[in-house]
């Protein structure tokens, strides 16, 4: 299967971005069927506000944790979007086959209208168009996101359907590969899903350290209204199960889940093991990020490689593409 996914280089990595997309990408890199392609989505992140001088700690650093998170140089294609002007260049010519209405759909932008309304930039409103570029271009079959990006694929499954229709067939439909965890809820408020945008105790951090994690694994929300209202203790429960990977931790989880089904599980045990699970869980990572941020011409070299191959594959869409449009003369 031909893979691809991006993620934004706006702040750091949390938990629920891992669990709902990048531990895929993992898994599905080291099944040597695949052939994957990762990149920085740095012209979506442009979309919201944010400091161009920060941009590229951000994306370098992104990089980083994605290398030390395990996804290979060797066995995947790694990138940043815009240094692949077909993505734009795609993006651009979709547009001429989707329907203004069709993109004040989106709850994505309509959720991100409300929080930045005085910069409800055009860039906003076309997202999902250029997502449906980054994928397209690649002639892709399969996207591992989290849930919230499944509105946008099926936007991407369209256009590639009216491609095919109008010009004939170029693009396979890309469906959304989904983790068992595909929505991590916020620690703060379990009724939204967790993000960068509800302040630091709402998420955990890949970088966060064990103390941090302790405390506010300590604060996160669990069970409200006398018991009955149990979405905090499931997302926890839920955090628990993803991280277990023993027999012994699955076993725990068991029957931290049983206790929490019979209303008795005790959250001053609980707790402070879930925040154990987590550290120990990214220690490799930790260590080899520290290595990493010593070495950051390494990590550029990656994306130049990446660049390449990814700008080759490209190219040859937008030839077909063009031709097919009828631009060639
Ligand atoms: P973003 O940081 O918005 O670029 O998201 C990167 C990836 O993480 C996307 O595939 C998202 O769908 C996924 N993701 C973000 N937040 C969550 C969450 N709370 N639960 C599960 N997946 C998520
Ligand atoms: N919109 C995605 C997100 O916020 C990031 C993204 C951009 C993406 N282009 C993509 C994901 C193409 C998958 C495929 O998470």
């Amino acid at each position: 299967m031909k893979i691809i996914s991006g993620i934004q280089p706006s702040g750091e990595l949390h938990i629920g971005n891992y669990l709902g997309a990048i531990k895929n990408w993992i898994k599905l890199q080291n099944n040597s069927k695949n052939e994957c392609m990762f990149f920085i989505a740095d012209y979506h992140s442009i979309t919201e506000n944010y400091d161009p001088k920060r941009k590229p700690e951000e994306i370098l650093n992104l990089a980083a944790d994605l290398l030390a998170l395990g996804i290979d140089p060797k066995k995947s294609v790694i990138f940043q979007q815009s240094k692949i002007p077909g993505h734009a260049d795609l993006a651009w010519i979709f547009n001429t086959l989707v329907k203004i209405p069709e993109l004040e759909r989106m709850t994505q932008f309509k959720d991100k209208a409300v929080m930045q309304k005085e910069n409800i930039n055009m860039g906003l409103f076309d997202y999902p168009v250029l997502m449906a570029a980054d994928i397209l271009i690649y002639k892709a079959d399969a996207v591992p996101v989290g849930e919230d990006q499944t509105q946008h694929l099926e936007l991407a499954r369209d256009i590639a359907r009216r491609f095919n229709n109008n010009f004939g067939p170029t693009f396979p439909e890309p469906k959304s590969l989904l983790t068992e965890t595909p929505r991590i809820m916020s620690l703060t408020d379990p009724t939204k899903k967790m993000s960068k945008s509800h302040g630091e105790k709402s998420y955990i951090a890949l970088s966060d350290s064990p103390e941090i994690i302790s405390d506010k694994i300590k604060s996160a929300v669990s069970d409200a209204g006398g018991g009955k209202d149990k979405r905090g203790g499931d997302n926890l429960l839920a955090i628990f199960e993803s991280f277990a990977e023993t027999k012994e931790e699955k076993n725990e989880y068991s029957n931290y889940k049983r206790e929490h089904t019979n209303g008795k599980l005790k959250y001053s045990e609980f707790k402070p093991r879930l925040a154990e699970l987590i550290s120990d869980y990214f220690v490799d990572y930790r260590q080899r990020r520290s290595e990493l941020s010593k070495n950051s011409e390494f990590v550029k070299k990656v994306l130049e490689n990446g660049a390449e191959t990814a700008s080759a594959a490209a190219g040859k869409t937008m030839s077909e593409v063009r031709r097919k449009i009828g631009l060639e003369i």
